[in-house]
């Protein structure tokens, strides 16, 4: 059987599985990246590819990488929130690695393995969201990734959504992943447990009574036990979300949204404002189908499933 080991790099972790034909995972790894150093990145992923490689056949790597990749699907050459810079990032791990490598943007990578495997099956025109860090697109039509002129399309986290509003790892303002990312929950539920503390007596007591030290996962543990300001925070990034959703939608008409990423761990707390958000904006309503809004089925672990097929069928 064909193995290929896919690698998800976001702001804050290194995720690799190895990964069947079927897109099942077979085993996994996992490492903090405690610097953004791209050196010690590529270290660390060749460190997790000789951990799983350990013991079975690999044939190749995949890479979805949190930034603007070429088209060659070679050189990560623009990275909002890392601090890739034109980093030829498929000759360097396959220099330490010795396997063959294809770089992918990690929400294109997502959003393969949806098309192909997950939500979005048998779908010929299929939206993925993946709402992590930032927050990354990826566009699948009539089974093939949509990447533009330079590899570089359905970077749907950049639009402008709030014009001279918050500043971007990308340099501008008013950006859609400012509002509509795992970034973005945390900053809502701080500012709500800071200002309204009386709606927010769960979320702050799983942090230690401190606004500042929330986390995206103390959000949903909160949302999920029923505290009122969690609750409000997913439902102000689900309706950010459903509203850049009615905007891609007079874009692309897509049939289907899939929401990805480690917020999508949420569930229904993030599905269901986005949904109703996107019902609520869309233009000509009376007069079309509505997209559907799903869940991706795989999760958090899409990039990696992703990642791995790509570099299969390289
Ligand atoms: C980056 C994308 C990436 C997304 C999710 C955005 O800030 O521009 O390239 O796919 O974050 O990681
Ligand atoms: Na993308
Ligand atoms: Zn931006």
């Amino acid at each position: 059987m064909a193995l290929a080991i896919g690698v998800d790099i976001g702001g804050t972790k290194v995720a690799a599985g190895l990964v069947d034909e079927q897109g099942g995972i077979v085993a996994s790894a996992r490492r903090d990246t405690p610097s953004h150093d791209p050196a010690r990145i590529e270290e660390i992923i060749a460190d997790v590819v000789r951990e799983l490689q350990a013991s079975h056949e690999v044939e190749a790597v995949g890479i979805g990488a949190a930034g603007f990749v070429d088209a060659a699907r070679s050189t990560v050459v623009f990275a909002p929130n890392l601090a890739w810079r034109d980093e030829p990032l498929r000759v360097n791990v396959e220099k330490r690695c010795g396997l063959p490598v294809v770089v992918e943007n990690d929400a294109n990578a997502a959003a393969w393995a949806e098309a192909r495997f997950g939500a979005g099956r048998g779908q010929q025109y299929v939206v993925v969201l993946t709402v992590g860090t930032g927050l990354g697109g990826g566009l699948v039509t009539g089974g093939e990734l949509y990447r533009g002129r330079q590899g570089i399309a359905a970077e749907f986290g950049h639009v402008t959504v709030e014009p001279g509003g918050r500043r971007c790892g990308c340099g501008g303002r008013g950006c859609w992943e400012r509002y509509a990312s795992g970034r973005a929950l945390i900053l809502e539920a701080q500012e709500l447990a800071t200002v309204s503390p009386a709606i927010a007596g769960r979320l702050l007591e799983l942090a230690g009574g401190r606004p500042e030290a929330i986390t995206g996962l103390h959000v949903t543990r909160a949302a999920q036990d029923g505290d009122e300001a969690a609750l409000e925070a997913f439902r102000v990034i689900g309706t950010w979300l459903g509203q850049g959703m009615a905007a891609l939608t007079a874009v692309l008409d897509p049939e289907l949204f899939v929401l990805g990423g480690g917020v999508s761990a949420a569930g229904e707390l993030l599905r269901e404002p986005a949904e109703r958000s996107l019902q609520e904006r869309i233009t000509a309503r009376a007069y079309r189908q509505v997209p559907a809004v799903r869940l991706a089925e795989f999760g958090p672990e899409a990039g990696i499933v992703g990642a791995a097929d790509l570099a299969r069928r390289r």
